[in-house]
């Protein structure tokens, strides 16, 4: 297997907008981050995700971009930016941009002229067509509720907007839009980035003549993914991109990509496609959904079967021909362990649990800002305490739909995109640390309890047991490079693996729930002996046969044949 410093890597998370304020207007900002780098770099993370800080209005939290070469004021200067890269690199920690290209802000100059006039030269930057019926031209629902269709009373036509209607969908038909957005990357990489996290990539190249997905149902809209998804084309785009701007650069690259599995991940990731080294998945962060992607907000409950199931067909699947991308939670996400673990009793454990979960796996472990100490979804009461436009927009939705208060805050409360995005919680002050003035959404209750300050002074912490797994990952090439094998697939509590690199192997054993399953050593590993190299719990004996494990016990063992 080839070697790459992006596959022994940890990458950290940061939400700019909730990581660190640095001149109390409540929000976060580069000088924010820069103030934290050393608390990054102790915690022994190699390269920093940011999500976007490019000049945007904001209606999607700086996912809609006005200028691709401009920092959000709120965020900083350009200058600031040039002060964070160096100051990150001085410490050598890397950092990757967020490269939001499926779609711009509505305020950047190329809308604004694109809908100024129908033979305006930058007309078809964006996707624009005559309505249907009376109606939009189809009947695709956006991510965010209601159509992708716009009306725009100026010239009388409809633009496409997957997300909200202040982000248009870029038209990547266009050579120029293709060209335009590449001289933006090279620009990005010659000022030293080290990469890009490519957002809804994709979602870049929709199917021909746009046509109207199938309504069984008749709906008033349908998620057609497939009409607007991982589509051949993004191949070609992806890999010109690659072969006229990328590889030039010694870089990290990874794409969202939601509604593929493991084999079709591989037409972006595989060795030879020249395209992306990794891609996010989504099909564990659907395992908790009723109808899976559309029905984000009809819950139910996840189980340990399908989890084992689907990380075992990616870990297998890409082994040797391409790379995962593990992460438990991001910004879009709930918090890990609300959504996987216990936020109660069991915090600390099951924290940890997930901690050794996410960095024992084959791939390039993510830690999202905020899970290296635990923290939790918040829980507002009141709907005016949440401020993400999709959360919001549901929320409209569904009263007028009539589903009761009681089960529209509790789908919120599972699986807004706020749980992840309340402040960092750095100590027991006012506002958690995060900012002197009022913070743009409020802090979670739990922060006297949960954060950073206490987590350093507590040797048992989370923190501390990410500092230990980071470093174990370090010195062990069979932690990164190791083929997984899973045992006890039918396991309902345990979640048990191997990790093998030449002569090295591993044995990780987790319990995923607060029941005591008892483990026993399966045959096949009968003949070694086992060293435990990490655990949540203090053990007494290490002795492998028969183990009765305490709720949410992790153990890092490892494995070497008996003298
Ligand atoms: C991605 C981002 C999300 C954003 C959307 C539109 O899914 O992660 O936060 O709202 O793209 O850019
Ligand atoms: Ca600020």
């Amino acid at each position: 297997m080839k070697k790459k410093w992006w596959k022994e890597s940890v990458v950290y998370q940061i939400y700019p907008l909730s990581f660190k304020d640095s001149n109390g207007d409540g929000i976060g900002d580069l000088q924010g981050i820069i103030s934290k780098l050393d608390y990054l770099k102790d915690l022994g993370i190699d390269v920093i995700w940011i999500c976007p800080i490019y000049q945007s209005p904001n209606h999607d939290n700086g996912y809609d971009i006005s200028d691709y070469r401009a920092i959000m004021k709120q965020f900083g200067t350009m200058e600031d930016f040039d002060e964070l890269l160096a100051q990150a690199h001085e410490r050598g920690l890397k950092i990757i941009m967020d490269l939001v290209i499926n779609h711009t802000s509505d305020e950047h100059p190329w809308f604004i002229e694109s809908r100024s006039s129908l033979d305006n030269p930058k007309r078809d930057y964006y996707i624009w067509r005559k309505g249907k019926n009376g109606g939009p031209p189809n009947n695709w629902e956006s991510y965010f509720s209601g159509s992708v269709w716009e009306y725009d009373e100026t010239t009388e036509e409809y633009y496409l907007h997957l997300y909200t209607k202040n982000q248009p969908d870029l038209n990547w038909e266009n050579e120029n839009v293709i060209r335009d957005v590449e001289e933006m990357v090279r620009w990005w990489l010659d000022k030293g980035v080290d990469g890009f996290r490519m957002d809804a990539i994709a979602h870049i190249v929709k199917a021909e003549n746009l046509p109207d997905a199938p309504n069984p149902n008749n709906l008033p809209y349908v998620r057609a993914y497939s009409l607007f998804s991982n589509l051949e084309k993004v191949h070609t785009l992806l890999r010109d991109l690659n072969d006229k701007v990328l590889y030039k650069y010694d870089i990290m690259t990874v794409g969202e990509t939601s509604g593929l599995g493991p084999e079709q991940a591989l037409n972006y990731i595989g060795n030879e496609r020249h395209e992306l080294n990794m891609v996010f998945q989504f099909e564990h962060m659907l395992l908790d959904s009723a109808t899976g992607g559309t029905g984000k907000w009809e819950l139910t409950p996840w189980n340990l079967l399908d989890l084992k199931n689907i990380m075992s067909k990616w870990q297998t699947v890409l082994h040797e021909k391409g790379w995962n991308a593990n992460y438990l939670c991001n910004h879009d996400q709930p918090r890990s362990v609300s959504r996987f673990g216990n936020d109660g009793k069991y915090r600390k454990e099951s924290a940890k649990m997930l901690a050794t979960f996410l960095l024992t796996l084959e791939g390039t472990p993510y830690i999202y800002q905020g899970e290296e100490i635990g923290m939790t979804n918040p829980q507002f009461q009141s709907i005016h305490e949440y401020r993400d436009i999709e959360t919001l927009n549901y929320y409209q939705q569904a009263v007028e739909s009539g589903t009761p208060i009681d089960t529209i805050m509790e789908a919120i409360w599972k699986k807004s995109r706020d749980n992840s995005r309340t402040p960092m919680q750095w100590d027991d002050s006012h506002a958690a640390g995060f900012t002197t003035g009022t913070p743009w959404i409020k802090v979670n209750a739990n922060y006297q309890e949960v954060n950073v300050q206490e987590a350093l002074k507590d040797e048992n912490s989370i923190y501390h047991y990410y500092r230990k797994l980071i470093d174990l990952r370090k010195k062990h090439e069979g932690l990164v490079y190791g083929e997984y094998k899973l045992l006890l697939p039918l396991d309902p509590d345990l979640y048990v693996y191997t990790r093998k690199y030449e002569e090295e192997e591993f044995l990780i054993i987790m319990n995923f729930f607060d029941r005591t399953p008892v483990f026993r050593l399966p045959e096949e590993l009968s003949s070694l002996s086992a060293e435990l190299l990490l655990s949540n719990y203090h053990v007494e004996k290490e002795d492998l046969h028969e183990i009765t494990f305490r709720a949410y016990e992790a153990r890092v063992y490892k494995l070497k044949s008996r003298e």
